[in-house]
């Protein structure tokens, strides 16, 4: 089932979403939601919090992507920690479901290392840099309340908040259904 997304500046993005503690159909069904949610917005991660739940679950898949992501199968994050982070950065330019219309480059650690259970309530610690650690970190984020434009330097956070006033208006037209509330 196609969930709308929530946007800025819904308060359910801005706070710390909840652990969860055991798996149910319902939350398997929700999960299996946010996977068709987030294809038929073509983007390659959706949290819980951006279709309205405030759970600390997200979800990936970069198997589209380039050369990168292809040996990438998609996942299921459940209550994800990142435990250590590169000193090395790289530069990319990030889009958000939540902010429709707005990307602006993001320096983040290159590489991190997280701790998250799967889909099965199963745990994993995975080492993962490119794409991969670019999303996760982005998703990870969002669990915690935070969006990306938070990450920019001041300057480019000031450029960006026209952009934010619109969204935040209800000014914007993506081509997927938005939670207008
Ligand atoms: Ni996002």
């Amino acid at each position: 089932m196609i969930l709308p997304i929530y946007t800025y500046n819904h308060p359910v993005l801005k706070e710390k979403t909840s652990r969860i503690a055991d798996m149910s159909d319902e939350l398997r069904q929700f999960i299996d939601s946010m996977f068709v949610t987030m294809r038929h917005a073509r983007g390659i991660g959706l949290a819980a919090n951006q279709v309205g739940k405030g759970l600390s679950l997200t979800v990936i898949d970069i198997s589209d992507m380039d050369d990168e992501g292809g040996s990438e199968p998609p996942l299921v994050l459940i209550n994800p920690v990142i435990e250590a982070y590169s000193d090395e950065e790289d530069e990319f330019e990030e889009g958000c479901l939540s902010l429709p219309d707005f990307r602006d480059i993001v320096v983040r650690p290159s590489a991190i290392q997280v701790r998250f259970l799967d889909g099965d309530m199963k745990e994993h610690v995975r080492e993962v840099d490119g794409l991969m650690a670019r999303v996760m970190q982005h998703e990870i984020d969002h669990l915690n309340g935070i969006y990306f434009f938070e990450r920019l330097s001041p300057i480019r956070k000031t450029l960006s908040s026209g952009k934010l006033k619109r969204i935040a208006r209800g000014d914007i037209e993506p081509e997927y259904e938005i939670f207008r509330g």
